[in-house]
């Protein structure tokens, strides 16, 4: 028990809570959740818990770096630490804000096909109606066509779902700020597909040894989805991760691919 005892102080004091070297910074429904499930198989990665949304917030953002650092999980000095917050994609002030921090940061970009994102949106909006304001629960008895067509037969990209998946309005943001190889463009529908393929690509990114294979993962036929193996338990995402779509009507989904 002495034994015990010694090894956990001396790993304690070998540990300490750092700054991120990695961002996902969005874009919400792509599989950002995902992306950091399978990164942290990875020994070298350590991942703070939830989203902590500190260069978005500022109610977060005035609380300081300290602040930000003490909601990071202990690392030891080889590992990286990785947090995710998927709206810091769509807020303009966070790109400067995350270069003030740390210019070299890398940055992971996780991407869907945009008409699947906006589609994938809209259901999680509307599974969270139920819980919300009166006028949100009236506008998610809508159907996403009506939603996102307007009656005139426009594209309606004031739409949140709609505005999200038009990508390169917020792209520019952040390479304005960031050199284009800080960013790693994640494809969202391949980590779906194929999920270590996606994921070698990025141990590789990060400078990181290949660790995560082919046996780290199963498919999980009643989720539909790939799943996690690490020390011999296996564990799929949240039921919230891989909600059924409603069906779309094609003319819809070809318009807004157009
Ligand atoms: P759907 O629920 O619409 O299918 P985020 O974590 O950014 O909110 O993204 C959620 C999406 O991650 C899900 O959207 C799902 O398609 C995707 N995803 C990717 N890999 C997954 C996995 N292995 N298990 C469950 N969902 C996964």
């Amino acid at each position: 028990r002495n034994g015990t005892a010694i090894r956990k102080k001396l790993h304690f004091s070998k540990t300490k809570r750092r700054l991120p070297q990695a961002l996902i910074v969005g874009v919400r429904k792509c599989g950002t959740r995902a992306l950091l499930e399978m990164l942290f198989l990875h020994p070298k990665i350590q991942k703070a818990a939830g989203e902590v949304h500190f260069f978005d917030r500022d109610e977060n953002y005035n609380l300081g770096l300290e602040w930000y650092r003490q909601k990071m999980p202990y690392s030891f000095f080889d590992q990286v630490t990785i947090e995710k917050s998927p709206s810091y994609f769509v807020t303009p002030e966070v790109p400067e804000r995350i270069r003030a921090m740390n210019a070299s940061i890398r940055l992971l970009l996780i991407l869907r096909e945009p008409v699947t994102r906006a589609i994938s949106d809209y259901t999680q909006l509307k599974s969270l109606a139920a819980s919300t304001t009166p006028q949100t629960k009236i506008n998610q008895q809508k159907s996403f066509e009506e939603l996102a067509i307007k009656a005139n037969g426009e594209v309606n990209s004031s739409y949140r779902p709609i505005a999200i998946s038009i990508y390169h309005t917020y792209v520019l943001q952040w390479l304005e700020i960031f050199p284009r190889n800080q960013i790693l463009i994640v494809n969202g529908d391949r980590l779906i597909e194929d999920p270590v393929w996606e994921i070698q690509k990025i141990e590789s990114f990060l400078g990181l040894e290949p660790k995560i294979t082919k046996d780290n993962f199963y498919f999980n036929q009643t989720k539909g989805f790939y799943c996690m193996k690490t020390d011999g338990s296996e564990h799929c995402l949240h039921e919230s991760k891989g909600r059924k779509h409603p069906r779309v009507e094609p003319a819809v989904v070809t318009k807004l691919r157009t």
